[in-house]
């Protein structure tokens, strides 16, 4: 049976009712998301419930992390379907604040991340973003207050740079990264997925085979700068405009130059039309 969650809209709300939870020594679990949920989200949902006992998932569409030509005035919002799909997962609370309640006038601190947000990845192509996303986690985590907060490990480096923070700030936060969920074709669950036409759509999983290749390259003994390159022409092959396949030291972000370097991770990023696809792999 679905269960209706409590919906917080002001930062007294959701306080008294953490307040509520921790007076009764329940443990919290905190999932940030920008709506627009999907089977990925549910995943996160499903590993938040095993590990604490109450669950919050945020949904806010935080602006602070578009850049002006960017999609924030279009990015998907389904409220409605998000709600229906959080009942079913009977979770207990979403924390759903508006611009102004996260930004108020004369809002004037931000988080400026530096280590993996400066890895020549993401930052690269979006310099705006990991600020963005380092101040509205930051934020969100002294709201919620929760023990732990779940990630999706398809955003590999926004994974790595909250991580960083809530260790570097003492945010007494445990982040967890939760697996990629992928379409039977092996194409990433993201929300912005509905960007893509239909002939996108039956070409973005060459993503997916090209870093599969070339994981399979780099484990077989294959020098890993050819078995980059490789995996490069098939994105290109397939008519995405690459932004970068890269292979990196999968904790630090670090270049890398051979297996040995490892643990590694393949990321990638690509436009496909105006759609822009990130996804990563384990080698
Ligand atoms: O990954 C996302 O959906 C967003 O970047 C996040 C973590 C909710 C911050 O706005």
């Amino acid at each position: 049976m679905p269960r209706n969650p409590t919906i917080a809209r002001t930062v007294p709300v959701l306080r008294r009712t953490v307040d509520g939870f921790r007076a009764r020594k329940a443990t919290i679990a905190l999932v940030p998301t920008m709506g627009a949920l999907h089977d990925g989200h549910v995943s996160l949902v499903r590993l938040a419930q095993r590990r604490a006992k109450r669950v919050i998932v945020s949904i806010f569409v935080n602006p602070t992390q578009f850049a002006p030509t960017e999609d924030f005035g279009s990015y998907p919002r389904t409220w409605k379907e998000d709600i229906a799909k959080l009942a079913a997962e009977k979770v207990d609370v979403v924390w759903h604040p508006d611009v102004k309640t996260m930004y108020p006038d004369g809002f004037a601190t931000r988080i400026v991340p530096e280590g993996p947000a400066v890895a020549g990845l993401e930052d690269r192509f979006r310099p705006h973003f990991f600020g963005g996303v380092a101040t509205v986690v930051g934020k969100l985590f002294t709201q919620c207050r929760p023990d732990v907060a779940i990630f999706g490990e398809k955003d590999f480096q926004q994974l790595r740079v909250v991580t960083q923070m809530a260790r570097d700030l003492d945010l007494g936060v445990r982040v967890i990264g939760s697996r990629t969920v992928r379409e039977r074709d092996g194409l990433a669950m993201s929300s912005r997925n509905v960007y893509l036409s239909a002939e996108e759509r039956r070409v973005a999983p060459e993503l997916y085979r090209a870093m599969k290749e070339t994981a399979a390259r780099v484990r077989a003994g294959d020098d890993l700068s050819a078995a980059q390159a490789g995996g490069a022409e098939i994105i290109k092959a397939a008519g995405f405009a690459l932004d970068y396949f890269e292979t990196r030291h999968a904790e630090t972000l670090a270049p890398v130059t051979s297996i040995k370097d490892g643990p590694l991770r393949i990321l990638v990023a690509a436009k496909l039309g105006t759609t822009r696809l990130i996804d990563n792999m384990a080698v």
